[in-house]
């Protein structure tokens, strides 16, 4: 892997609070516990020697029980909270080393926060929060409302510039707080549980939204959460927190098929299990099939009694051909094409043992529902793109 793309890096960060940091240290270092500590001398060790490495672009996240110093260390990355010890490196410098001035820089331009309980403010419009952090860089008016109007247009809530905050759901709240924090087009977004608000299927909608955002944007983001599904679907890495320390970082799969103990299995335990689902679970039986020994008009006749535009075509044995649809199967019979070239061959095939998280690029591309085969390519079902993307939610 390329060094250079590493946008962000924390080595041995330590985050205490307490006047007795020094004694608490000592303590940790001979192995007590963060509780023993805390009882002995005061001081609360938020985060215990975290070191990780965020790639740009990537979706990284942070997940952990209330309490296990989540929010803590994505504080420490903008310096909201300074570290007790550790380094953090942004595209290579340390940003402890950065000038009050670098530091201001940094913060305006290069990260930006995205808080649960949205941190807008209500007594202003949608227009003159997401414009907000242009203000207060004195962008002219005109210049700054211009360039909220494309980032509120991109988070969807186009025609709601002039309503004040309060009128607002949730979820379009959320999307306000996600235009403010992309108007100065930062670099890292640091999301700190920015969903956990919202009900489930605001929640859905908005993971898609950001995943979108993140497609177009390829802004690197720092996302905490406590869901895993939540953090399954969105991170390209995990890191689960325990006690101020992470205890893993792994890719989902990674995380779900190698959890480093107990504790992590028990978290990825709990989450959906659309990587373990395959084909054979979501799989139906073809009520469309047209043999292609019958020709174009019979294959019309099965396109018109069961109400489709398409039919699966199959050869003897069940060997499947490929799909005739509705147009071509009108042109065979008008002597345009041939039955053999009007069949599209060049479709998408999978197995009874595939992972359904396999077909998800495939169903997304696809225009037909997806042909199951078996090693002799005889056809066993489809899979609809609906029941691909059923088994996501
Ligand atoms: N300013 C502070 N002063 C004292 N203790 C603090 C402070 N901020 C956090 N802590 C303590 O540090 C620990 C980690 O807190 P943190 O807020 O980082 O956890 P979290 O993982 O974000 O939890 P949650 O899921 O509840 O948001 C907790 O024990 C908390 O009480
Ligand atoms: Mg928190």
């Amino acid at each position: 892997m390329n060094e250079n793309n590493k946008i962000l890096k924390v080595e041995n960060l330590t985050k205490m609070f307490g006047s007795k940091k020094l004694l608490a240290r000592e303590m940790l270092k001979k192995g007590l516990s963060k509780n023993e500590v805390l009882k002995k001398t005061g001081v609360t060790v938020a985060v215990d020697n975290v070191s990780f490495e965020v790639r740009q672009g990537e979706i990284f996240v942070l997940i952990g029980l209330s309490g296990s110093g989540k929010s803590t260390v994505i504080r420490c990355l903008n310096m909201l909270q300074p570290p007790t010890s550790g380094k953090i490196y942004f595209e290579g410098d340390n940003i402890k080393n950065y000038s009050a001035k670098q530091l201001r820089e940094f913060r305006r331009n290069k990260v930006s926060m995205v808080f649960q309980n949205f941190g807008l403010m209500s007594h202003r419009d949608v227009l003159s929060n997401a414009a907000y952090g242009l203000e207060i860089k004195g962008v002219s008016k005109k210049e700054r409302e211009e360039k909220a109007m494309e980032i509120i247009s991109m988070v969807g809530l186009s025609g709601w510039e002039g309503q004040s905050v309060l009128n607002l759901s949730g979820g379009m709240r959320q999307r306000v707080g996600i235009a403010r924090a992309l108007i100065n087009n930062p670099d890292v977004l640091l999301m700190d549980e920015p969903f956990s608000a919202l009900d489930p299927l605001v929640r859905r909608e908005m993971q898609f939204e950001l995943l979108s955002i993140q497609e177009k944007l390829n802004k690197t983001i720092v996302f905490i959460t406590h869901d895993i599904d939540e953090a399954f679907k969105l991170g390209n890495n995990v890191a689960i927190m325990q006690d101020g320390k992470i205890i893993q970082t792994a890719t989902p799969e990674e995380m779900m098929s190698n959890p480093s103990n107990s504790y992590v299995k028990e978290f990825t335990n709990s989450a959906d299990k659309t990587h373990v689902y395959s084909v054979k679970n979501i799989m139906i039986t073809p009520s469309c099939l047209a043999h292609s020994r019958n020709g174009a008009k019979n294959a019309l006749k099965q396109m018109y009694d069961n109400g489709f535009s398409s039919v699966f075509v199959v050869g003897d044995k069940l060997r499947f051909v490929g799909i005739l649809t509705l147009e071509r199967a009108l042109a065979v019979r008008n002597g345009e094409l041939s039955f053999n070239d009007a069949v599209y061959t060049d479709v998408p095939t999978t197995q009874l043992e595939t992972p359904v998280s396999d077909l998800i690029p495939i169903a997304a591309k696809s225009a037909f529902p997806i042909a199951v085969v078996d090693n002799d390519n005889r056809l066993k079902g489809l899979v609809t793109k609906a029941a691909v993307l059923a088994s996501l939610s």
